[in-house]
């Protein structure tokens, strides 16, 4: 299937490049990627670290928009096999459809394919950078396996390669949210907020999550409380509106004696 897409004023051009795509996992994103990641696009030697490309279409989008300045690159990580929710079409045909859609930029060198296991090769990742043999990320895109497991493990990896100042953003933070926990990112997601808390700052928080790098270590400040103020509260607040119509007054009562 080919089109046109224009979002957030960013197009990318599937029938004029002759883009091979099964599914679409991106297009939505753009408009708030392109805010997001404003002060990067056009930069020199940004470094991009994308853990789960698939066919490639948010990789297109960030060595076009984010990395797109002289000598950035990005960094594709994929084991090309697919993850346990594609079907068994997607998984024969996501890494030729891969290497055909980013060719051009494989090519000149703008994207690097790192193909294996995501903590694998984040861990050799991070021994290069402890050697000085590779710097730090500016920029780093979290949509590997979706278990909740290994989104921790990739997500922690990750963090320590991405430079203080650097962008992190997380695909599906609402994926599954309350229900079978662990086959979601959502608590390993949220467990790395709650850990990292004063590290970062939070940029956007909706279906994903963008935050800023601030510090490599920890402080402990009074007050300083990003995941309540940006997680629980909207998200409970939202359940209380939903469900209030169909919780009888007296067991409101009961709640508001007791947990307000
Ligand atoms: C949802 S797709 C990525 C979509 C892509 N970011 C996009 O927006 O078009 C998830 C990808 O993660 C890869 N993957 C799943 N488990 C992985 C693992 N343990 N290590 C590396 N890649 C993995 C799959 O092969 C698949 O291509």
């Amino acid at each position: 299937m080919s089109s046109i897409i224009f979002l957030g004023g960013v197009a990318i051009a599937e029938e004029e490049n002759n883009y091979i795509f099964s599914t679409d996992y991106f297009s939505g994103n753009i408009k708030q990627w392109s805010r997001t990641t404003q002060a990067l696009k056009g930069k020199e030697n940004i470094r991009c670290l994308e853990v789960g490309s698939f066919e490639g279409r948010s990789t297109i989008f960030t060595a076009e928009n984010i990395c797109n300045g002289k000598d950035s690159v990005v960094y594709a990580v994929d084991t090309w096999e697919g993850s346990d929710e594609h079907t068994q079409e997607e998984k024969l045909t996501l890494y030729d459809n891969f290497k055909h859609n980013l060719k051009n930029h494989l090519d000149s060198g703008k994207v690097i394919e790192l193909r294996g296991k995501s903590d694998e090769i984040l861990l050799k990742l991070l021994s290069k950078i402890k050697d000085g043999n590779e710097k730090k990320f500016d920029f780093a895109y979290i949509d590997a396996s979706h278990w909740a497991k290994d989104v921790m493990v990739d997500t922690v990896l990750a963090w320590e390669a991405l430079k203080v100042g650097g962008i992190m953003i997380f695909d599906d933070f609402y994926w599954n949210v309350g229900n079978h926990d662990h086959v979601g990112p959502n608590p390993a997601i949220t467990g790395f907020l709650k850990s990292y808390n004063s590290m970062y700052k939070i940029i956007y928080s909706g279906y994903q999550l963008h935050i800023k790098k601030i510090s490599d270590r920890p402080k402990d400040e009074p007050g300083v409380n990003q995941f309540d103020q940006f997680y629980w509260k909207p998200f409970v607040n939202k359940i209380k509106v939903l469900v209030k119509p169909f919780v009888p007054e007296f067991a409101l009562e009961i709640y508001r004696k007791n947990f307000k």
